[in-house]
């Protein structure tokens, strides 16, 4: 896809100020890339800013609010076209069902999906033709797993939606769905099962650059893990649902 020099790229990082993000944020700073940074926490993404070897503008985002994603769409619309905006913003909340708090059910619908959806329309405009729009999904989203609840119900509906840009985007925009693995970050330190294959940070972020660098729809790692729960997702129901009931905590 690159069409400028890697040095030279224009990217977008939405959720950039922690966790993968901030990794993904290091990683094209360090090719010399120029980035813009957004988030919700102006004071973090101004302390990452300050400290990236590359030049770096930081615009805060809600993805949940749509006049904040025009404002900021009107603000990088005068910085030039963007070769690449990579969404890794997302909100995750795990328990019983019973015990979900409906509101806070809602705000992981409006930011995991809704938002995605909202960073893909103020992005078109934004991105030179053949430009780049990375998704974030999840392997959570490959196949209901027990207390996988709403967050892994917005990651699968992320993955539907970038399988449908891609098609509608076609030769326009090359749309890409991420599907990390466990990667140790405040999102999973919720957890309190024993994550395998659990990644730093900096691990998920080579990942993703090398394999948005290359031709496939979706960047997937580590490979053990997501290899494995695809032969799950390709399962009929009448085999893959006694095995996802024995994972009933
Ligand atoms: N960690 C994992 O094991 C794992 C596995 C699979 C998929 N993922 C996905 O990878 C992505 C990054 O996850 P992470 O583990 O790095 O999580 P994280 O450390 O919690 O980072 C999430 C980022 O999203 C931003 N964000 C949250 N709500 C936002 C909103 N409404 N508007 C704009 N930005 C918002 C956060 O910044 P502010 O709070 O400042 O807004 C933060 O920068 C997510 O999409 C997640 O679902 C993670």
């Amino acid at each position: 896809m690159p069409d400028r020099r890697p040095d030279k790229e224009r990217i977008w990082i939405i959720g950039a100020s922690d966790g993968i993000g901030a990794a993904l944020a290091w990683a094209y700073a360090r090719r010399g890339a120029q980035l813009i940074l957004s988030a919700r926490n102006e004071d973090r993404l101004e302390d990452l800013a300050a400290v990236l070897p590359c030049e770096t503008a930081v615009v805060p985002v809600d993805v949940a609010d749509r006049l904040s994603l025009s404002q900021a769409q009107a603000t990088l619309q005068a910085m030039g076209p963007l070769d690449r905006v990579i969404n890794m913003a997302a909100l995750y909340d795990p328990g019983q069902v019973e015990v979900l708090d409906p509101a806070k059910a809602a705000q992981i619908v409006n930011v995991n999906l809704t938002g995605s959806l909202y960073v893909a329309q103020t992005a078109l405009p934004l991105l030179r033709q053949g430009g780049q729009l990375a998704l974030c999904g999840s392997v959570a989203g490959y196949f209901g797993l027990p207390q996988g609840q709403i967050y892994s119900a917005t990651k699968a509906g992320v993955a539907n939606l970038a399988e449908s840009l891609r098609a509608e985007l076609a030769g326009r925009v090359d749309v890409r769905l991420i599907s990390p693995g466990f990667v140790d970050t405040r999102l999973t330190q919720k957890n309190a099962f024993a994550m395998p294959g659990l990644m730093t940070p900096e691990d998920a972020a080579e990942a993703i650059t090398y394999q948005l660098d290359r031709n496939r729809f979706e960047v997937h790692f580590p490979r053990r893990l997501t290899l494995a729960l695809k032969l799950l997702r390709a399962l009929p129901y009448r085999l893959a649902l006694p095995l996802t009931k024995r994972l009933v905590r």
